[in-house]
């Protein structure tokens, strides 16, 4: 089946590179030497049809058996939950190296959104929906049931986290694990309910026209940059080489095609590679090609390949936004789980004289101490502060007579 994925009338891009099976090992190989068509679209990208869809197990248990818990869950998220789940991401990140499947995940949860559609959950989007079996089974999420693997057991341990938030919590922060910048990620998302909820196959691909409808030119080339991370597998998308020397030790499971060579590290080494298209074992999609070959692309394409700061801060910006794509908020202004916003001051416990003062805070106050002829084995005279209190005293007296 394949994935149409147009960008705009402006830029619609007919360009039909819907690779035949005996095509598609070859694409990566003959991407970069192919020119891509002239008219200007944003390529077609086909998902292996043939493609056995993977019995989904999560710890041994079946998928009837799965669905039960799946079924399970709740209207929205709790931030404490929330905050120990993170950590929790963390630590499998750390362990299984799955940073880009995790992005790929919240992606593919939230990426079906339909913009013409206003009902909820009927629009599409983050509602939790990719964890049905039938949506697992849709072409162009091929291989996200290993997502769903390996975070199932997070959710079994934070029942009052939705499946919603969970995903995009796990892509946020694989970004932010793999060097990425801090997204400005709220919470609160409610999931739907059964399976009767999911999108219909192909809204995925076939909905990328209202998608990018949704973003402009300059957050999708900034998206686009998330390929900085992962790898594409012949077996799942139908794209990609079986491996490369970049991917054939892993870490995690090894095999696949990487768009570069350090796919576990959030930079913009993505940019440079697609511009370049130096490199046979580095991956070019039709549709990364086309961010350099439409000039209304190629001018983020070219800033991100030569600043960093600049890819983050609008790479930062366009993920929040698409993990909030149709999702519904419980409160509906979403919740914060950073402690972004200062401390206030409350009276009470500050003078309770419990807060413990900060090492640098000591330091600074022993400087100054020191300073004044004081230190630990020589404590300062104590006329230096009847000095003082008499010196404030006179100025005060002083003042007092001026003004009178
Ligand atoms: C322009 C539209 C896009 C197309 C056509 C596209 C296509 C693909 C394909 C074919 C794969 C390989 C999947 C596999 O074989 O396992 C892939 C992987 C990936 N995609 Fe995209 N993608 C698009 C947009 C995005 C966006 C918007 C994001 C995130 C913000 C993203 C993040 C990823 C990641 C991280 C992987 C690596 C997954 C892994 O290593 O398991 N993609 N994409």
């Amino acid at each position: 089946m394949a994935a149409r994925l147009s960008c705009s009338p402006s830029t619609a891009i007919g360009a039909s590179l819907i690779p035949s099976s005996s095509k598609r090992a070859a694409v990566s190989r003959s991407i970069s030497a192919q020119p891509l068509g002239l008219r200007r679209s944003f390529s077609s990208i086909s998902f292996n049809p043939l493609r056995r869809f993977e019995r989904l197990e999560v710890r041994g248990r079946s998928s009837s058996s799965l669905n039960g818990a799946m079924y399970a869950t709740c209207a929205a998220s709790d931030v404490s939950q929330l905050k120990s789940a993170r950590e929790d991401i963390k630590e499998l990140l750390k362990e299984k190296f799955c940073h880009p499947i995790m992005i790929r995940l919240g992606w593919h949860d939230a990426g079906t959104y339909d913009k013409n559609i206003e009902e909820w959950p009927k629009r599409g989007g983050a509602n939790g929906s990719l964890r049905f079996e039938v949506e697992l089974k849709h072409a162009a999420n091929a291989g996200l049931v290993n997502a769903l693997k390996l975070i199932q057991p997070i959710k079994d341990k934070y029942s009052g986290v939705t499946y919603a938030d969970l995903f995009q919590l796990a892509s946020a922060t694989a970004v932010e694990e793999a060097g990425g910048p801090k997204i400005p990620m709220k919470y609160g998302r409610v999931d739907v309910t059964g399976p009767e909820q999911c999108p219909e196959e192909g809204k995925l691909p076939g909905v990328m026209l209202n998608l990018i409808k949704c973003f402009v030119h300059l957050e999708i080339v900034a998206l686009s940059g998330a390929h900085t991370l992962g790898r594409s597998r012949p077996e799942r998308s139908g794209w990609g080489k079986p491996e490369t020397k970049y991917t054939k030790d892993g870490p995690g499971a090894p095999g696949g095609q990487s768009w570069t060579a350090q796919w576990l590290k959030f930079d913009n080494s993505y940019f440079k590679d697609i511009k370049e298209r130096k490199d046979e074992d580095l991956l070019v999609l039709p549709t990364d090609a086309a961010l350099f070959d439409d000039p209304s692309f190629k001018v983020y394409a070219e800033k991100y390949a030569q600043d960093q700061d600049a890819f983050f801060k609008d790479y930062a910006e366009a993920h929040a936004k698409l993990s909030n794509l149709g999702a519904k908020f419980d409160p509906p202004e979403g919740i914060s789980i950073d402690e972004a916003a200062p401390e206030k001051f409350v009276a009470a416990k500050y003078s309770s004289g419990k807060r413990e003062l900060s090492a640098a805070m000591k330091q600074k106050i022993r400087a100054e101490y020191e300073a004044l002829g004081g230190g630990p084995d020589k404590p300062l005279q104590s006329n230096y502060f009847l000095n003082i209190i008499i010196f404030v005293a006179v100025l005060a007296l002083l003042s007092s007579l001026v003004v009178n």
